[in-house]
């Protein structure tokens, strides 16, 4: 490529040209047409000493190749006196590159005065000196370029170099306040931070480096940026052995607590983890940008808090978790409340045995699945929602609210989205109202809840007291329902089998360690337990009439004691209630009400997901596998001597499993004269495939599936249900992936 970007009639000043960089950048700009002053002071490394002999022979070299260039032997310090000489000898300057340069490499502890002054005198006030020199004359012409020598160690720091890491970060602030002075008057200003091989370098790189990192590997940025037709200004660049490139600050998106707000250590160290997270970072290019973030602080009306609540962040968080449950979470949960405790009354059963048609959750069920998630989240030090920065050493359940919204399927998935609906400052302690919303796996509303927890010592930010909550009072006439129910002694630990593993309601030495005489009854047991009464004495024990419930947790409740709840029926289906305890005579519950729906709702469900056949694991797929599984276990024949034949239903299609002829094979038809028979929904295929024969057995005295044939021999079905469940998802991904 030709050298097209010219430079005739430009003069160009520049220092320290006599070694380096600086004779690389004047040769270059001399052989480009430019008229050049070559400034050197011709002394060592260390700054001593005066020659001419470096300068000069520049200026031949450039001579040499048909350029214009005149010496100058001055100090940048004495900046005036080099372009003192370029006026002299060419009448004006056009650019000027800020060369110069000297080290006095000390370690701060050693570092005289004189080592601080000198290098700050030669790098950042000579570039001052020589470049506020040619200021008004680029003014006055309305045009100019200026390039200014920064370093690594300047946008660093480097062991060894405080004075000239000082000064040439200097420089840069120098540059970035002229790039923006100057960009009015067509003066363009840039940095270099270059690496190139010089008698500077030459004692600190090893020597193989330093053949690799010529001077003129710098130059050509330089002399792009100094051409009329280069419009950059403000940059900085690191470059070196043909690396050219930009360097720009770059800033977190920080932290607002909000200005209206005391800040303390504790906050800041609280939110320590986002005001230092680059995740997102900002490129502020100017003292605007720093502008912008102060006044959206002073401009944030925050809603206070403190290191326990930041009600900004709490109120502006969601967090989503999903779990699982199935028919023994149902039924285990129902005994652990009490429910099925006497054997003749069958009206229990619906809860408890999942052989039941009328199988269905406790409606008090619904605040287990999203308590738990509330418990994994708060697990291992970890908050329940963003900017609720306590933990469980500090709460205390107060009130829980439940609302069925939906109908919970007996078995299956659930998401549940948390908020902060509330937070209350009781000073010295707060109050939160969690709101979770449960779905179901097609995303219908099955519950709504609200977790009413004290924390204490979490107050005093300074925020409202929040509704004084003597609501629910019972009316003065007599109840018109009670229940009384003796709990288990051995109840907490039955009930605690459902997910609350404190120890607190199982060890009696924790328990003492907080002050009780014996493990406590878990709140939600109590819940459970109140719930099943209002449902029972209310709603006729049909959990569909089951609306809403709230309680408050007044007192703590031992495993065997008996509880008598007390119930008023008010207008519009409520209940007032509250629960005490029988022997001690202590309310337990109170402020407590409920809702009853008159009759069962129907509730709008959303369009059922496509059938599993095309989403999930599908019949061919479980086949692949099994008959693979057959092929590497060639011993199951003799082992099993059985053949299975599965009808399966919506939409119809027979397999078979053959161990009992051959080497055994698997796949889709009909097998004559199969041992035995299974006929299932196709959807429960792959669960069957992945449970173990008690639990076909269950489904299958359940009604879910059907055996014919010789029944006894199903449980040879065993010898294929060993097989690891992950393979029919992955011959499930491979399908959707040949298919994609
Ligand atoms: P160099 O020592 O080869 O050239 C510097 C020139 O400046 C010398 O000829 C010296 O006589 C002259 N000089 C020193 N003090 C002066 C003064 N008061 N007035 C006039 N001239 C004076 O060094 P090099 O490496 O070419 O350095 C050029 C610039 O690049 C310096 O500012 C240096 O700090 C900077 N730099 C160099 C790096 C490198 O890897 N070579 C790394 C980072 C920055």
């Amino acid at each position: 490529m030709s050298d097209s970007l010219r430079y005739d009639g430009k003069v160009v000043v520049i220092t320290g040209a006599g070694n380096g960089l600086g004779r690389s950048h004047a040769l270059d700009f001399g052989a480009r047409g430019a008229k050049v002053v070559v400034n050197d002071l011709g002394g060592g490394a260390r700054g001593g000493g005066q020659s001419s002999a470096a300068a000069d022979k520049v200026v031949e070299e450039i001579k040499a190749l048909g350029g214009d260039a005149v010496v100058n032997y001055d100090s940048v310090e004495d900046g005036d006196k080099i372009v003192q000489t370029a006026l002299d000898r060419f009448g004006t300057v056009d650019v000027v590159v800020n060369n110069a340069g000297i080290l006095r490499d000390v370690s701060f502890q050693k570092m005289s005065l004189d080592d601080w002054k000198l290098i700050l005198s030669v790098h950042l006030n000579g570039s001052f000196r020589v470049t506020h020199a040619a200021w008004p004359i680029m003014r006055e012409k309305g045009y100019g370029r200026v390039i200014f020598t920064t370093s690594g160690a300047g946008i660093y720091g480097n062991f060894g170099q405080a004075n000239y890491s000082a000064a040439k970060l200097g420089i840069y602030g120098l540059a970035n306040t002229l790039a923006i002075e100057g960009r009015s008057k067509g003066i363009l200003v840039n940095t270099i931070a270059p690496i190139a091989a010089s008698r500077l370098t030459e004692a600190v790189l090893p020597p193989e480096l330093l053949g690799s990192i010529k001077p003129e590997f710098i130059t050509p940025l330089v002399t792009w940026l100094c051409h009329d037709s280069c419009r950059e200004t403000g940059g900085l660049y690191e470059l070196g052995a043909s690396y050219f490139s930009k360097v720009r600050w770059e800033r977190t998106r920080g932290h607002i607590f909000g200005a209206d707000r005391t800040v303390k250590a504790e906050d800041v160290a609280a939110k320590w983890n986002k005001i230092v997270d680059f995740e997102d970072a900002e490129h502020p290019a100017s003292v605007n940008d720093t502008f912008g973030a102060i006044t959206q602080a002073i401009n944030r009306k925050s809603l206070g808090g403190n290191e326990f609540i930041d009600l900004d962040a709490a109120f502006a968080a969601t967090a989503t978790v999903t779990s699982q449950y199935d028919e023994r979470d149902l039924a285990l949960y129902a005994l652990g409340v009490g429910a099925g405790a006497d054997p003749l009354d069958a009206s229990d059963l619906p809860f408890v045995y999942e052989g039941d048609d009328r199988f269905t959750p406790l409606p008090s069920y619904a605040v287990m699945p999203p308590s738990s998630a509330v418990v994994a989240r708060m697990k291992d030090g970890g908050n329940v929602l963003l900017g609720l920065n306590y933990g469980f050493d500090r709460v205390l359940h107060g009130e829980q609210y439940t609302e069925i919204r939906g109908p919970l399927p007996r078995s299956g998935k659930l998401t549940h989205t948390f908020r902060l609906k509330a937070a209350y400052d009781k000073k010295p302690h707060a109050v939160t109202v969690l709101a979770i919303t449960s779905c179901d796996e097609q995303g219908n509303e099955v519950a709504y809840n609200e977790f009413t927890t004290f924390v204490r010592g979490a107050g005093g930010w300074g925020g409202e007291r929040g509704p004084s909550g003597d609501i629910n009072q019972p009316p003065a006439r007599a109840p018109d329902a009670v229940i009384e129910e003796k709990t288990r002694s051995d109840q907490a630990l039955l009930y605690r089998l459902s997910g609350d593993w404190n120890p607190l309601h199982a060890d009696p030495s924790f328990a003492k360690a907080f002050g009780y005489d014996k493990p406590i009854l878990h709140g939600l047991c109590t819940y459970g337990y109140v719930s099943r009464h209002v449902l029972k004495a209310m709603a006729g024990n049909d959990p569909r009439l089951f609306k809403s419930i709230k309680v408050r947790f007044a007192e703590t409740v031992f495993p065997g004691e008996t509880l008598v709840t007390k119930m008023w029926k008010e207008d519009g289906g409520r209940v007032i209630f509250e629960t005490s305890v029988k022997e001690r005579g202590k309310l337990v519950i109170r402020n407590a009400a409920a809702e009853i729906h008159g009759e069962a709702p129907q509730y709008r469900a959303r369009p059922q997901a496509a059938p599993a056949e095309e989403q999930g694991v599908s019949s061919a797929d479980v086949f692949s596998v099994i008959a693979a599984h057959i092929a590497s276990h060639p011993d199951l024949v003799a082992a099993t001597g059985t053949s299975f034949q599965f009808r399966l239903k919506n939409p119809a299609s027979a397999w078979y499993i053959d161990l009992k002829s051959g080497n055994g094979s698997a796949g889709e038809g009909s097998l004559d004269g199969a041992d035995v028979s299974i006929e299932l929904d196709r959807a429960l295929l792959h669960q069957v495939m992945t449970s173990s024969i008690p639990d076909i057995q269950k489904m299958y005295f359940g009604g879910k599936l059907k055996i014919s044939g010789n029944v006894a021999a199903s449980n040879k079905l065993a010898a294929v249900l060993s097989i690891d469940p992950a393979l029919y998802e992955a011959a499930r991904r491979r399908r959707a992936e040949a298919t994609a």
